[in-house]
């Protein structure tokens, strides 16, 4: 059987502003845990010749891979964070203070909801059929190195979680999801290298 290792980008300077969207590079913490991952994949993935990492073509996930060695590295545009058009680069509270329509549209019915000139989950579910395939037809271990939104739905279609709870799974950083398939069904282990 060969894991699949789901993590978010360790912390990035927007995520201690609150900011969404953006490509900040990633903060102190943020670099500390790149550190842990590197160690941690090196050890868990040391014979695994043909195992491959991937990214977004975000800073903050290429960042994250970077002290990582010895595997190749892909960057996949369908890895990127949900495109939140408009609201890019603000925080929620300037969301619902400045587009009060589109907060409470959003708080609505997150799943369907689409950002103005940006993506909705439903989207970002659809843009990710090519990478689930290829996940699906790799032999060897992927770490997937990614967003909030994206791990949601990938590890939705892993775990088989229902549609409308993707826009709500919990996501916390600098946490890996390790995913194993096999041949009586999914099994999950989560190892949380930072507090
Ligand atoms: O805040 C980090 C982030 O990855 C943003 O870039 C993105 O817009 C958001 O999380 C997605 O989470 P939610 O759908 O809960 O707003």
């Amino acid at each position: 059987p060969r894991p699949i290792l789901l993590t978010r980008h360790g912390e990035s300077k927007d995520n201690v502003r609150g900011r969404i969207g953006g490509d900040t590079a990633i903060s102190d913490a943020g670099e500390l845990y790149a550190k842990k991952l590197a160690n941690f994949v090196e050890k868990r993935l040391k014979s695994e010749r043909a195992a491959s990492i991937w990214t977004s073509t975000l800073q903050r996930t290429i960042l994250t891979a970077s002290p990582i060695i010895g595997f190749p590295k892909i960057q996949w545009r369908a890895l990127d964070e949900i495109n939140a058009g408009v609201c890019d680069g603000m925080t929620y509270e300037e969301i619902k203070k400045n587009m009060p329509e589109e907060y409470e549209s959003r708080k609505k019915d997150k799943l369907r909801y689409r950002y103005p000139r940006g993506e909705s989950y439903l989207d970002v579910i659809q843009r990710l059929e090519p990478v689930i395939i290829e996940l699906e037809r790799q032999r060897a271990p992927v770490v997937v190195i990614s967003h909030q939104a994206v791990l949601r739905a990938l590890y939705a279609y892993f775990a088989d979680r229902p549609l409308k709870e993707i826009p709500h799974i919990e996501m916390p950083l600098h946490t890996i999801i390790e995913i194993q398939m096999g041949v009586s069904g999914v099994q999950e282990k989560r190892y949380k290298l930072m507090d």
